[in-house]
């Protein structure tokens, strides 16, 4: 295990009704909100009402930046940084999913710097006195609720890229899994795969006597085994909701990467470079890559990881590693299918079209993936094995 500090400062108010905390917990760094928020569902949930309620009781300030689009889109994050700045904003309150919170992170890094905030995305600028942020989250999936990370689409150049800094972390998060009931099958779908996948990433990458952190992985990829099925067809079970919206959370705080060097990260940006074109769901799109790049990379070196996912979590007995991870990773095709996730680019009528450019912008900042590392070429393959 490698040497590590794990600091995760979000402070989780988690369970029903936990929305009257807010107004205390805002007042602690800021009384000018701009509230951030997406194409209505907080409206058709009660959630817009309840935290307009709140911020009046507390004679909190604010201004609204409505409709940001899934797959958060440049021109929403500039248009936040005009309001705030036109309004001597101090506070950011994205309620919704990991779309509206992301872009509120670029948002609120943008307010203090005078670039372009693609420089962000681009590696050109580092986050420096951001505006502090704090998030009601309304769907289990990218753990941007405890995380400094943000991935922003520039339509103009059919980019899509993630940021990062701990500055970007927010000061608390609102988790209430009545919040969720709401969200469909599709989107409770896409977001268990996307807590998978965040695992996966983790988990398979080089690491060395990290078992406290492999089996808090595999127990978070249970709970998404168990409760996945379960949210589908029971839309209100609390207790499914609940497990669901805590394991994304914990997916992707940084927990289950501590002690190891980084994760691999590789089908992610494989998949940010398929929804950068044509708008597919990030779940949904991990879906179809995650299992591929997993056969992809399958060989005598990686196979007794795999092998390690295929006993522990899909309780495959298999002596041999290179069949039991074979088996590990049919298991995976099928469980996603099982949620109504799509297997193929084709069944989301995305063409090859693409694929040589994808392949490029994917290592633009060189090869991509730590447990097997991936030039353009392969990515292309992934790609083209996708189809
Ligand atoms: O826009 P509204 O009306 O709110 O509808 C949303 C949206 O259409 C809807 N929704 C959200 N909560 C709901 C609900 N519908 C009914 N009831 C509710 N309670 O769901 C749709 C999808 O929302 P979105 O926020 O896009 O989903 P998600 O949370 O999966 O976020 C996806 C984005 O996060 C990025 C993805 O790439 C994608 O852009 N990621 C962010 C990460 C991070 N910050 O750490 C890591 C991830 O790997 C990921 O890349
Ligand atoms: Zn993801």
């Amino acid at each position: 295990m490698k040497n590590f500090n794990f600091h995760t400062p979000t402070k989780i108010l988690f369970g029903k009704n936990k929305v009257v905390e807010l107004g205390p917990e805002i007042k602690q760094y800021g009384s000018r909100v701009l509230l951030v928020y997406g194409g209505g569902s907080v409206k058709k949930i009660g959630l817009y009402d309840q935290v307009i309620e709140q911020l009046q009781r507390y004679n909190l300030h604010y201004v609204e930046l409505s409709g940001v689009q899934p797959n958060p889109r440049l021109t929403s994050v500039k248009e936040g940084i005009r309001l705030c700045r036109e309004h001597h904003l101090d506070f950011i309150l994205p309620i919704g999913g990991g779309s509206v919170i992301d872009a509120s992170k670029a948002i609120a890094a943008g307010v203090n710097y005078q670039g372009d905030p693609w420089d962000f995305m681009m590696r050109k600028a580092k986050v420096d006195n951001p505006l502090p942020i704090g998030t009601i989250l309304t769907l289990a999936a990218t753990g941007s609720e405890m995380n400094g990370n943000a991935v922003i689409t520039n339509e103009e150049t059919q980019e899509k890229r993630g940021m990062g800094s701990d500055l970007l972390r927010p000061k608390f998060s609102i988790l209430d899994p009545v919040y969720t009931y709401s969200v469909n099958r599709y989107h409770t779908a896409a977001g268990t795969v996307d807590m998978m996948s965040h695992i996966f990433e983790n988990y398979f990458a080089p690491s060395d006597g990290t078992f406290v952190q492999d089996a808090i992985a595999e127990a978070i990829l249970k709970t998404c085994i168990k409760y996945g099925p379960i949210a589908l067809e029971e839309p209100e079970n609390y207790e499914a909701r609940a497990n669901l919206l805590w394991a994304g959370s914990l997916a992707l705080n940084g927990l289950t990467v501590t002690g190891k060097l980084m994760g691999d990260w590789a089908t992610h940006g494989i998949e940010h470079e398929v929804s950068a074109i044509y708008d597919l769901t990030h779940g949904a799109g991990l879906a179809i890559i995650h299992p591929v790049w997993m056969k992809y990379v399958l060989s005598e070196k990686t196979a007794p990881k795999f092998a390690q996912m295929a006993r522990n979590v899909w309780n495959i007995e298999d002596p041999d590693d290179q069949s039991a991870a074979e088996k590990g990773i049919d298991s995976v095709r099928r469980f996603f299918s099982s949620l109504g996730m799509p297997a193929t680019l084709s069944e989301v009528n995305i063409p090859d079209d693409h694929f040589e450019a994808m392949g490029e912008k994917a290592c633009v900042f060189g090869p991509i993936g730590s447990f097997k590392k991936l030039m353009a070429k392969d990515v292309v393959a992934i790609l083209k094995n996708a189809l």
